[in-house]
């Protein structure tokens, strides 16, 4: 690696300490140790170009400690149980851990990507699949994950979930149960959904470019790693929700063009099905033109099929034309749901809600006034 890749390599490890990870204090030191040893940042030159991100060499090393490897490294990882704070040793420790697991720390910087499913954003998927299920009378909903991942949001009527105002809670999805994933969520004003009968997914089809295998012990082991070793809870109900997927057994396909694979699904769905498409932080990895084609082969469907589209991605990835609605937090840290549909030969859409990426808060927006885009 030549000074000046080193150098920007070396900026870049300081600036995701300082924005990317301040919550987590072992990310920050080892952000700051990798920026001061050239042997670490040259590891960064083996992934590829799209993936070349601080965070890749992170989940990396944390995969090598959650495969087990004993080393005092771990000891400062609370993931494993580490309870050691960052202190003048680390740096040396995480340069001797490095070296002992080379080999293995450079296949994963040629061969993986970060990659998570989160399925705290259920706690908003559950609300919005009821509002879909009252707005045709249909309550059999067929819902198609398009970026699955290992396609544990396909769960999302199995988990449980709090809702915590700031002096009251309510719950809505499955009962609590000792080994049920159990999600909490902070509501930014109210939820007010439609009564609803009871719905129900009758149908449901997970498809992903690259699928995490749930019974691949490596695959489920990167999912964990690329989460920050400090989140007890999320690492917890990340296990609980895939031993509640190895049982439910919901389908997942590899696919490279998920929506002819969509169609093909669509043709198949009884009539008194709703259908709906879903969303949640995939549009990202569209190319401009990718994205636009994409939208109006959804479109088609949506004309075609009757499938509603809910969408859950950051807001310059809303629908063109839904004008932004106003939010209680950050916008740029924060997801934005929205519904579309056909009406005749004209687009429905609707700004639905907005929430934390990780579905930590949830400001519900409901059905506002529509925009339609003809
Ligand atoms: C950030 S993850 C989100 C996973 C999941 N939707 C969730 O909310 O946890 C992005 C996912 O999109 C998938 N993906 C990337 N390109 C895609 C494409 N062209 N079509 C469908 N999925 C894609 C990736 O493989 C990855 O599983």
């Amino acid at each position: 690696m030549d000074k000046h890749t080193q150098t920007r390599w070396a900026e870049q490890f300081r600036r995701f300490a300082a924005l990317e990870c301040p919550q987590d204090p072992l990310y920050v030191a080892i952000c700051q140790a990798v920026a001061e040893q050239p042997e670490l940042l040259a590891l960064m030159v083996h992934a590829p170009a799209t993936q070349a991100k601080p965070n890749l060499l992170l989940a990396a090393l944390h995969e090598r400690v959650l495969a087990g490897i004993k080393h005092p490294l771990a000891g400062y990882y609370p993931s494993v149980g580490g309870t050691r704070l960052p202190d003048e040793e680390l740096p040396a420790l995480l340069q001797d851990f490095a070296r002992s697991q080379a080999a293995e720390l450079t296949i994963h910087m040629q061969t993986r990507g970060t990659q998570t499913n989160e399925i705290g954003r259920c706690a908003i998927l559950w609300p919005a699949l009821q509002q879909i299920a009252t707005m045709n009378g249909k309550p059999d909903l067929a819902l198609f994950d398009l970026g699955s991942s290992a396609g544990l949001n396909l769960g999302v009527d199995a988990y449980h979930y709090r809702y915590l105002t700031h002096d009251a809670s309510f719950c809505l999805g499955a009962d609590p149960q000792p080994q049920r994933p159990s999600i909490d969520c902070r509501l930014l004003g109210e939820l007010l959904l439609p009564a609803a009968g009871r719905w129900r997914l009758s149908h449901r089809l997970g498809a992903d470019p690259a699928p995490i295998d749930i019974y691949d012990a490596a695959a489920t082991r990167w999912l964990a790693a690329c989460l920050w070793p400090h989140d007890l809870v999320r690492a917890q109900r990340l296990q609980q929700a895939l031993t509640q997927a190895r049982q439910s057994q919901h389908a997942l396909q590899q696919a490279d063009d998920c929506l002819a694979l969509l169609e093909a699904w669509l043709r198949k769905l009884p009539a008194q099905v709703q259908p709906v498409l879903f969303n949640s932080w995939v549009l990202a990895y569209f190319e401009p033109a990718a994205l636009a084609e994409f939208r109006q082969r959804v479109a088609s469907l949506q004309r075609q099929y009757g499938l509603i589209w809910l969408s859950a991605e950051a807001p310059a990835l809303r629908p063109s034309g839904l004008a932004l609605p106003n939010l209680a937090r950050n916008a740029t840290a924060s997801t934005l749901w929205t519904l579309q549909w056909a009406d005749g030969d004209a687009t429905r859409q609707v700004a639905l809600a907005w929430s934390h990426p990780h579905g930590a808060w949830l400001q519900w927006l409901g059905l506002q006034p529509t925009t339609a885009a003809d």
